[in-house]
């Protein structure tokens, strides 16, 4: 195994130092380290952090290889600077048994750019009539501790009670999409001014406050874990700072694209800003952002939901709702947070990779970067700007909503377990 010296970094944005990578592990860290026979990295001007953790991928294997595989959506990840992520469970067939979730997670392993990390389904089929074997998926090699509908809402109160209480028996999660379908019939985008301006079904705030406002109520009276995915709404971000005020055991998620973009983007009618939930106003914008900022939402998930072209570029109302995600992730959190000075690198890296690696209870990532830990981290350069082209993504799908904009960042080397995934900004494999 080659040793790397990385020299002269700045872990999480402090003083640069060299980091001497061996057997795995973060060997030493100091100021002038040697090592005879170690390849160096120089690294000046460089900011280290943690290997990021994703809680919201999709990567539709299996069924749906034509948009994405576990191969390629690592790929992608990797380049974005992540060295783990969860994969969703909406998949044909859906991640509902021990069986689909061990060959999800038996994929990743021979793709071996990132931990893919199997999220199981609540019910069958995401059917929301029947638990799924949540036990079994648990206790599978995929060691399932996610388990997610994600797509649909667990829309059933007591579906979704007898879920916290049933995970909760192996320290699981359950996350939710929150939707209350009886509210969103029809809905193309956020309901508001535009949506009437537009003539387009509108996807109310209520829909996802009421979710969460329930869910967080029932995780009390459980006492489970409830982790909320890509909240979108001003409103919820407030749910949320009571429930936690509370002590609910409630942790949340915000995407790249809320903390960016807004409901304007929809005048366009391209459908690659159609999304769900929908992008919201510039009010929700900030208060999503302010949430991040003060640790109310844990943390960054991308919801990187690749769509093959005859899925998505349609009219409005008939394209698949879902962005990519993976490899601008970063980029987007440094434009709206590091930039503005709302977060530093050290709250990066909690929001990015500790906390998810937290909710995932993925022990091996997420840790600090100190000798003796697992080298699951990556190198970026915060000086660089690079317009997205989307041709030049490794992901298998085009629905990048950066298209064409200029963003801040590139990550320049990822390591797994001390095996560069990235270097020189190009994947190793
Ligand atoms: O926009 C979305 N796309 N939201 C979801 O909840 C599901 C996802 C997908 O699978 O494409
Ligand atoms: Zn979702």
């Amino acid at each position: 195994m080659t040793t790397y010296l990385i020299r002269g970094a700045r872990p999480l944005g402090s003083d640069p130092a060299d980091i001497l990578v061996k057997d795995g592990r973060i060997a030493a860290i100091g100021d002038s380290l040697s090592a005879t026979g170690a390849e160096v990295i120089e690294a000046a001007g460089l900011v280290a952090l943690p290997g990021l953790v994703d809680l919201h991928t999709h990567l539709r294997e299996p069924g749906r290889e034509d948009a994405e595989t576990v191969e390629t959506g690592s790929r992608a990840a990797a380049l974005g600077g992540f060295t783990a992520v969860h994969a969703m469970a909406n998949t044909d067939p859906v991640a509902d048994t021990a069986g689909v979730v061990e060959q999800v997670w038996r994929l990743g392993q021979e793709a071996g750019l990132v931990d893919v990390v199997p999220v199981g389904a609540v019910t069958v089929g995401l059917g929301g009539g029947r638990l799924a074997e949540l036990g079994a998926m648990a206790d599978s090699a995929a060691r399932v501790r996610v388990f997610s509908d994600d797509g649909h809402c667990v829309s059933d109160p007591a579906l979704m009670r007898r879920a916290l209480e049933y995970v909760k028996a192996f320290d699981g999660v359950v996350a939710q999409h929150a939707e209350e379908p009886r509210l969103t019939v029809g809905a193309q985008m956020h309901e508001g001014d535009r949506s009437a301006k537009l003539g387009l079904t509108g996807w109310p705030a209520a829909a996802e406050e009421a979710i969460i406002a329930r869910d967080v109520l029932l995780a009390e009276h459980v006492g489970a874990r409830l982790h909320v995915c890509h909240v979108s709404t001003a409103g919820s971000v407030e749910i949320l700072r009571w429930a936690k005020s509370r002590g609910v055991q409630v942790t949340a998620e915000v995407t790249p694209h809320h903390l960016l973009l807004t409901d304007e983007c929809a005048e366009s009618y391209d459908p690659v800003f159609k999304v769900n939930p929908p992008l919201r106003t510039d009010a929700d914008v900030e208060a999503l952002r302010a949430g991040l900022a003060d640790g109310t939402i844990d943390a960054v998930g991308t919801d990187h939901a690749p769509h093959a072209v005859e899925d998505k570029e349609s009219e409005w109302a008939q394209a698949r709702p879902g962005m990519l995600g993976l490899e601008q992730a970063l980029s987007v959190v440094i434009q709206t947070m590091v930039e503005p000075g709302r977060l530093d690198w050290a709250g990066v890296a909690d929001r990015m990779s500790v906390r998810p690696a937290v909710i995932g209870r993925l022990g091996e990532h997420g840790r600090p970067l100190a000798p003796g830990e697992p080298a699951n981290l990556v190198l970026v350069d915060p000086s660089a700007r690079a317009t997205v082209d989307p041709a030049a993504l490794a992901s298998r799908s085009r629905n990048s909503p950066y298209a064409g904009r200029e963003l801040p960042g590139r990550v320049v080397a990822t390591f797994l377990r001390g095996v560069p995934t990235v270097l020189d900004g190009k994947a190793t494999k």
